[in-house]
């Protein structure tokens, strides 16, 4: 379960955040939605630690969160270049927790097996489609085992059929008990991955409620107007 109450930050002289506060459960899915520039992903780097929370508090199964509680699968999947599919999963298992490279190399090969890629292990990011870098990208995150997984637009570079597996991934990544916060501009697929939305709206959270009634009946007039724009209600 991921706690976060009345989060702050402040990113030069702006405040970007300005007293965010949520729940995610273990097992959930949950979709932040919102117009570009609202700090939606300044939420994400947050969370994981790459900025600085100015005020607030986030708890991971009541305790405070660490930063190996979070994995983070970023916008454009992010992949080692010059490393092959199975360096780039096993990579942090050894930099990070210190696990033997026999060791690394097998729960990556066992990853990989999973997201169905055992015949990629050997080829290097610039050779997968989209949709398999992405599963990589995914494999790469879940292999380190986190308690809160948090994706940024995690099917922007996708055709329908490939946003289709990762919704049915992430879905099986969640019903094994992680919570998972997803940022997106993707509505359709915000409306079939998640059991609630968040509406970020200048930094503050407008609407916090179940996805279908959102898309159905939303309250707040920013949110009203951003589904109209995006022709959905
Ligand atoms: N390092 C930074 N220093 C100062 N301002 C920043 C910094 N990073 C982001 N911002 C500002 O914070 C605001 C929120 O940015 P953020 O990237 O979180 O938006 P977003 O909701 O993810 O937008 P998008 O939908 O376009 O991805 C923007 O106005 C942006 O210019
Ligand atoms: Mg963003």
């Amino acid at each position: 379960m991921l706690e976060v109450e009345n989060l702050h930050c402040t990113l030069g002289t702006n405040e970007i955040l300005r007293g965010i506060s949520f729940t995610v459960a273990g097992g959930e899915i949950v979709t932040v939605i919102g117009k570009s520039g609202m700090g939606k992903t300044t939420l994400l780097r947050v969370l994981c630690g790459l900025e600085n929370i100015s005020h607030g508090k986030v708890c991971i199964n009541r305790k405070k969160a660490c930063h190996g509680d979070y994995g983070l699968v970023q916008q454009g999947c992010c992949l080692f270049g010059h490393m092959t599919v199975l360096k780039n999963v096993s990579y942090a298992l050894q930099a990070v927790k210190k696990f033997s490279a026999q060791k690394a190399k097998a729960m990556a090969l066992d990853m990989l097996t999973q997201f169905g890629l055992k015949d990629k292990i050997t080829a290097y990011p610039n050779s997968l489609s989209g949709g398999q870098k992405q599963r990589v990208a995914i494999a790469r995150t879940l292999v380190m085992d986190p308690q809160v997984l948090l994706f940024d637009e995690p099917t922007s570079a996708l055709d329908p059929e490939m946003t289709n597996d990762v919704v049915s991934m992430v879905k099986n990544i969640a019903s094994q008990g992680i919570a998972v916060l997803i940022v997106t501009h993707d509505l359709a697929m915000s409306r079939k991955i998640s059991n609630r939305v968040l509406f970020l709206e200048c930094g503050k959270i407008a609407e916090n409620r179940p996805t279908e009634e959102f898309f159905l009946d939303p309250h707040s007039a920013q949110a009203k107007s951003f589904l109209k724009n995006m022709a959905l209600f």
